[in-house]
């Protein structure tokens, strides 16, 4: 399949593209799924979101992708390997984002645990972290069911956000 990343027993990941806005909506519209972040998205907002993830693919060659459901090829969130900056340092990032109508299946972990072999097995990478707000206990069940441990603590986008990370 075209922009075929990785898939497991239950989900694909392919490279996210433009019209991707549409489904994507789902996640940025739900105030629920974006507590932890500054506000929910509108489609110009999603679409400036899509613009930072090709950009990632182009400048370090990974980034968020889509997760579907690998039968259906139903839409179920976003996960992948971002680039992000710590201490003036960029650090590999396993991130992800569920439609709320599928939390609670173990496809955040599926997916998460995945990107995290890709991660050290294909991309040649020794360490990966997540950043997760201090109160986004679902997002630090992930993390920890994936093998991270909390790193530290830093300030971020204005909160107090833990590091979880694992190495090789
Ligand atoms: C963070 C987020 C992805 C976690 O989603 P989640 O559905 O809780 O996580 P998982 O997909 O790993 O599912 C785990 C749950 O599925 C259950 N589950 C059901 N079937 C399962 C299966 N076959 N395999 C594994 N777990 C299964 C687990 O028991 C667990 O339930 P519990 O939390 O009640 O113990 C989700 O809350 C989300 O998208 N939030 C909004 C965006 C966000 O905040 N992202 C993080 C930014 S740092």
């Amino acid at each position: 399949m075209r922009n075929l990343v990785l898939y497991t027993d239950r989900l694909l990941l392919r490279k996210m593209i433009q019209a991707d806005v549409e489904v994507l909506m789902e996640i940025f519209s739900d105030s629920e799924a974006m507590k932890y972040y500054p506000s929910t998205k509108n489609e110009q907002q999603a679409s400036e979101w899509v613009d930072w993830t090709l950009r990632n693919y182009d400048t370090y060659g990974t980034g968020l992708w889509i997760v579907e459901d690998k039968a259906k090829g139903d839409f179920l969130g976003q996960c992948g390997i971002v680039p992000q900056q710590l201490d003036d340092v960029i650090e590999m990032e396993i991130g992800y984002l569920f439609a709320r109508r599928v939390w609670g299946n173990g496809y955040a972990t599926e997916a998460a645990l995945a990107c995290k072999k890709y991660g050290f097995e294909q991309m040649g990478l020794r360490k990966l972290i997540s950043f997760v707000d201090v109160n986004n206990t679902p997002s630090a069940r992930v993390a920890e069911r994936i093998g991270m441990t909390v790193e530290k603590t830093i300030n971020k986008w204005e909160k107090d956000v833990l590091v979880y990370a694992v190495s090789l």
